[in-house]
């Protein structure tokens, strides 16, 4: 199904959380119910029928091939119906009210619109440093335009203390500079790519 070309393989629940909160923080309180997502965001992590959803279909609801569960952020109503009314075997065992389902369908949209959201401050500027300034050439010069890799490997979601590390130690890289403050900003960027690629 058309769904498993657009699921990643590793997925990383608290740093996609994170993330989440910052790009998506602003444009939450006037698009979604806060108080319904934080319910819905609850039912769908650990509650819902005892395992929660993520378990299956991941905190982000990215998907999970392993799970053989496809993405469902932004899933349709009538999708979602369906799958917790016995279309899916899997899922049989969900006796969801219609509270709950309200819930967990505005999580739903709340994850398929966080991509759209405008960059936060942090990442905007990791997103400079990796696409032009970093030793005067960018990270992508190496690792590629969406960090997916190129000559030097795929670093989507690589946190500040990897991209420290390969600052001290890694020859290839010795001639970037980077405050601490920048690291931080990269690795958020960073963080950014890996959540595009769950999609
Ligand atoms: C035990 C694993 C498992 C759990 C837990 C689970 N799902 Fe699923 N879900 C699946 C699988 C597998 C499929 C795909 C079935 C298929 O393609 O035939 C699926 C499909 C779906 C679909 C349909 C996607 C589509 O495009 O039609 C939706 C929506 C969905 N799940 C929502 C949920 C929600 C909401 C929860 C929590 C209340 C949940 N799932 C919990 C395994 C799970
Ligand atoms: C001139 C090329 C070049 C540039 C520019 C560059 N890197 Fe690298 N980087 C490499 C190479 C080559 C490796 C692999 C080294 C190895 O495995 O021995 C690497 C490895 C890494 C790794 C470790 C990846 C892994 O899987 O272990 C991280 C993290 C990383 N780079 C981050 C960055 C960041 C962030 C920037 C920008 C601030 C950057 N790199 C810029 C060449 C580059």
């Amino acid at each position: 199904m058309a769904y498993f070309d657009r699921v990643v393989s590793a997925t990383k629940p608290p740093l996609v959380a994170a993330l989440l909160l910052t790009i998506g923080g602003a444009a939450f309180a006037q698009d979604h119910d806060a108080a319904q997502v934080d319910a819905g965001r609850q039912l769908f992590e650990e509650n819902a029928g005892g395992t929660g959803c993520a378990a299956c279909h991941g905190d982000a609801a990215e998907g999970n091939p392993d799970a053989g569960a496809p993405f469902i952020q932004g899933s349709s109503r009538a999708r979602l119906n369906a799958a917790l009314a016995g279309a899916v075997p899997a899922m049989e065992y969900f006796d969801l009210n219609r509270r709950e389902t309200d819930a967990i369908y505005e999580f739903l949209q709340y994850m398929g619109h966080v991509q759209d959201e405008p960059l936060d401050e942090d990442t905007a500027a990791g997103k400079v440093i990796f696409e032009e300034t970093a030793g005067g050439v960018g990270c992508q010069s190496c690792h590629g335009a969406d960090g997916s890799g190129d000559s030097a490997p795929d670093i989507r979601g690589q946190d500040a203390r990897a991209i420290l590390e390969q600052l001290r130690r890694n020859e290839n890289m010795s001639f970037i500079t980077l405050s601490s403050g920048e690291v931080d900003q990269v690795a958020a960027y960073l963080d950014y790519l890996h959540k595009l690629d769950s999609h």
